[in-house]
């Protein structure tokens, strides 16, 4: 285990988690999307994992709409920086997040990603599946944090990923 730790990102961030988003997905894509996600405002949580050598991991989490409504949140992108990988900062990230979303009151997280990675945080497809979205199949998971929430409906997801 590494030595880091977590904060929420600041504007003065956004360069180097660009870089990050970069560095961990071999292109722009991701990068392009966490910046639009700041500026058009559908950013609800975006952390950063740091060391004294600066970021070595960010999340962003950001606001879904269920049949309009500002009731779901998605995860992405996430990275951890290439050389730090597989040493628990992706984790940490991921675990956070989703604590700090069931204190703000979100009772669904839905996410698009790799299928061996998000079940162990109680990801799981079959959460998903009962709602219309862009996506559809294994890698397309959710997850509850609280009971309550809608159980089906159809999501629009940010401007970010149109
Ligand atoms: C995916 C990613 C964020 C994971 O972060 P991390 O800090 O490396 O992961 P952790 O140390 O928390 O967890 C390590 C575990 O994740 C698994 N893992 C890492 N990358 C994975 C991947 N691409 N697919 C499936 N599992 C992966 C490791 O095999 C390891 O599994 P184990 O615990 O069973 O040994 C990081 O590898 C990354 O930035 N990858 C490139 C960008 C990316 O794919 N982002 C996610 C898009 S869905």
């Amino acid at each position: 285990m590494i030595d880091f730790w977590t904060r929420t990102a600041t504007p003065e961030d956004m360069d180097a988690i660009a870089a990050l988003n970069e560095a961990a997905f071999g292109g722009p894509d991701e990068a392009r999307v966490t910046r639009q996600l700041q500026a058009d405002g559908d950013s609800l949580i975006s952390l950063v994992a740091e060391n004294e050598s600066g970021l070595v991991g960010h999340i962003e989490f950001f606001r879904i709409l269920i049949d309009g409504e500002p009731a779901g949140a998605g995860l992405g992108p996430l990275s951890a920086k290439p050389c730090l990988q597989k040493s628990g900062i992706g984790s940490y990230l991921v675990r956070t997040g989703l604590e700090e979303l069931d204190m703000l009151g979100e009772t669904i997280v839905f996410v698009l990603g790799h299928d061996t990675y998000y079940p162990r945080f109680g990801f799981a497809a079959e959460t998903a599946q009962s709602f219309a979205a862009p996506w559809s199949g294994p890698h397309f998971m959710a997850i509850r944090l609280a009971p309550g929430g809608p159980t089906s409906g159809t999501l629009t997801y940010p401007r970010a990923f149109s």
